[in-house]
């Protein structure tokens, strides 16, 4: 029964939905992808388009998620049957929550590995293999990583364990404590970090990147790839704040709670630009490189470093706990849905769900090296997996909770949930996610898909 359960879930004090929520936003998705993907899609344009779309559509669709979440107070599967059985929406909608929960399962199988490297980088930062590193020798490093798969697997594996371990425990307990530290911290070393690159790196050139931008460079690909972006770092169309949403206080206005997770969002994905590019620039590391990006410049900026041994340690400390924090929200809702509706133990069913996490991840960490042929679109499992998620069930997952919210909920329901003293906060909402988040979703979409 969904109230007993929610009236010992929910989170006593409203900033812990906004330390959990952050937690799961701030993740790889800002330190490591973030500043690839403004690499690989012009910089200045791709920030402020997706600036707007943070706005125009990340931050609607994560209101409506969390309002979605809080309704009920149940986990999503049985939120949605339960609006069904009330006879609010039809029961085919309970098709959402899955796809969501799949969605996030799937993105979790290539996160592990990702964040594998950040642990096998921590290991390297401590035994001071950054020290007065080459650009050939930072290289080297990322490629030796990646031709090493037992490597790989011994951290995936030690990710893995974190992961069911943390979900396992109440979410509630473990999540708050660790976010409120980390949050602050991580934001005051990047502060730190990004000061001290931009005074040994190529300040000039990094800021007219990233913020110089003119009409031309907007192109259909950085619109879509900004909307991916956004939804992907917001951690939205996933079902992760769909089932944070169920713990969340009602006294707390969902509309500033989300307001702040995407401030906090763009601050921590910003100030990792701002961290990476001065280096980028000053040793002439293709802007374009891809997902090694980050870890090939991060080497380079702590090897010079007075005290770099230590600052890499905490970084890369950092680092992996953020991706924690994320990577478990990623496994709550359906943690969520087989301990309420099974009753298996939260512990158990995070183990399940782990072992197969952890088996699909395999496959994963061998595209990097053995088996890196193509299996379809010329692209390896890892990237058919990164497409399958960012491009395909992402938005789609996005678009269907966006219209079963403004166009099935009442709006009276909603109303209530959002207890936003003004109303005309509700209005911007409301007409928002209905006449802008949702066509221009749905038009990036197909368009990306017909391949325009
Ligand atoms: N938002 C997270 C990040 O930026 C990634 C994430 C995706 C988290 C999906 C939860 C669900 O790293």
């Amino acid at each position: 029964m969904p109230e007993s359960r929610c009236l010992q879930g929910i989170w006593s004090s409203p900033w812990i939905f906004i330390f959990a929520a952050s937690g799961s936003a701030v993740g790889l998705g800002n330190i490591w992808k973030f500043p690839y993907v403004l690499g690989q899609n012009g910089g200045g344009a791709f920030l402020l388009v997706y600036c707007l779309c943070l706005l125009l559509v990340g931050l609607p669709v994560l209101v409506a998620e969390v309002a979605l979440g809080r309704t009920v107070r149940s986990n999503p599967v049985d939120t949605v049957n339960d609006l069904s059985e009330r006879r609010i929406v039809h029961k085919a909608w309970v098709i959402v929550p899955w796809l969501a929960g799949i969605t996030g399962f799937l993105i979790l199988t290539f996160y592990s590995v990702i964040a594998g490297w950040s642990i096998g980088y921590l290991e390297r930062a401590v035994s001071g293999e950054f020290r007065q590193i080459t650009q050939a020798g930072a290289v080297t490093m990322f490629k030796d990583l990646l031709a090493n798969p037992s490597e790989m697997l011994l951290w995936h594996s030690v990710f893995m364990v974190l992961v069911v371990l943390t979900v396992g425990q109440s979410v509630t307990r473990g999540l708050s404590a660790l976010v409120r530290i980390l949050l602050p911290v991580l934001v005051i070393s990047l502060l730190g970090l990004s000061a001290y690159s931009m005074t040994v790196g190529n300040m000039a050139k990094t800021l007219d990147f990233m913020f110089g931008w003119s009409w031309q460079d907007i192109t259909f690909d950085v619109v879509l790839a900004a909307v991916g972006m956004a939804l992907f770092s917001l951690s939205v169309g996933m079902g992760a704040m769909f089932a944070y949403g169920a713990y969340m206080s009602k006294r707390m206005s969902i509309a500033r709670a989300c307001g702040i997770v995407v401030g906090v969002d763009l601050l921590v994905a910003l100030l990792a630009g701002l961290l990476i590019f001065p280096l980028v620039f000053s040793f002439q590391i293709d802007v374009e490189a891809g997902p090694s990006l980050t870890f090939v410049s991060l080497p380079i900026i702590f090897g010079g470093l007075p005290g770099g041994q230590f600052f890499a340690g905490v970084f890369f400390t950092l680092l992996v706990v953020a991706a924690l924090t994320s990577a478990i929200s990623m496994l709550e809702l359906f943690v969520a849905w087989l301990h309420e509706k099974f009753y298996i133990a939260r512990l158990k069913a995070a183990l399940l769900l782990g072992i197969a996490v952890w088996l699909i991840g395999i496959a994963v960490l061998l595209s990097f090296n053995h088996w890196d042929s193509k299996i379809l679109f010329d692209l390896n499992f890892f990237e058919l997996l990164d497409a399958l998620t960012s491009l395909i069930l992402l938005p789609v997952v996005a678009i269907l909770l966006s219209i079963l919210v403004a166009w099935f909920i009442p709006r009276t329901m909603l109303q209530n949930e959002m207890i936003t003293k003004q109303i005309s906060h509700f209005e911007w909402w409301y007409g928002t996610l209905k006449y802008i988040s949702i066509p221009a979703m749905m038009v990036i979409t197909l368009a990306g898909w017909i391949g325009v």
